[in-house]
């Protein structure tokens, strides 16, 4: 399932954030987004969620066309984000918080077995199964928000630099996470700021720059230092 982004012109009221930028990530694949802080990068996770309309361009997975289709819509179709910061309902409890997961889903005896094995698989969220969401560590409330993206076994994840404000300890697990997911099979879009950590995961680099592809290419043609070359580049322009 492919999710290919096309020619996508997009911005916020008469503001115009991104010009002409095209992605393709493909299942079992890693897309890392870079860029510096501002550079349009949440803005194209919210185009690809179909959380922003795009004034212009192209939207499809496996060459259905997705620009008309509402929030729930692209849900169902197997897209879900892992929004910046994790976006986990504090004052909800972690159950509740995973049950969110499922509301799109139209079949609640799989939303109830899928909820069932990330229970299993993260034995943690089972400890604190009744807790506020809010009273979880950082690094436990983004194991909750990739859980409740999981829920719905996305085809396409979505994930809005999920290290950020993580101790280095949990920065690994979260990056060993997404390595375990991509070897389940979805196709991940990976926005990050920590280069280092994310570019020995990518397939894929796009390099964003005030809302404009810098760069776009196969992750083993690349090298980090050659990135932050570009990005200082980039940070000065
Ligand atoms: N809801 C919004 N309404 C108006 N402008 C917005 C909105 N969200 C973002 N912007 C603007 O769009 C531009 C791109 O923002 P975006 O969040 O996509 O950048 P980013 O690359 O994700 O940055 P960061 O690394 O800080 O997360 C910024 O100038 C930002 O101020
Ligand atoms: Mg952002």
């Amino acid at each position: 399932m492919s999710l290919i982004a096309g020619n996508i012109t997009a911005g916020y009221g008469k503001v115009q954030i991104l010009t002409n930028v095209g992605i393709n990530v493909a299942p079992g694949e890693v897309h890392c987004v870079f860029g510096p802080n501002g550079s349009g990068k949440s803005t194209l996770l919210k185009v690809c969620a179909g959380v922003l309309k795009p004034w212009s361009g192209a939207l499809e997975l496996d060459g259905q066309n997705l620009l008309g289709f509402l929030g729930h819509e692209f849900i169902r179709a197997g897209i879900v984000t892992v929004p910046q910061s994790g976006g986990v309902f504090s004052e909800l409890s972690v159950l509740e918080n995973l049950q969110a997961g499922g509301l799109a889903l139209t079949d609640k005896t799989a939303v109830r077995a899928s909820i069932e094995s990330m229970l299993e698989r993260f034995p943690i969220l089972r400890e604190k199964k009744q807790a506020r969401a809010g009273s979880l560590s950082g690094g436990q409330r983004m194991l909750l928000a990739f859980a409740r993206a999981l829920v719905s076994k996305p085809k396409v994840l979505l994930l809005d630099e999920p290290s950020a404000g993580l101790a280095p300890v949990v920065v690994k697990e979260v990056f060993g996470l997404i390595r375990d997911l991509r070897a389940q099979g979805p196709a991940i879009l990976l926005v990050e700021q920590a280069v280092k950590d994310a570019l020995p995961l990518a397939d894929k680099v796009t390099v964003l720059a005030q809302g404009e592809v810098q760069f776009s290419g196969f992750a083993k043609d690349i090298n980090e230092t050659e990135l932050a070359k570009a990005y200082l580049g980039l940070a000065k322009a």
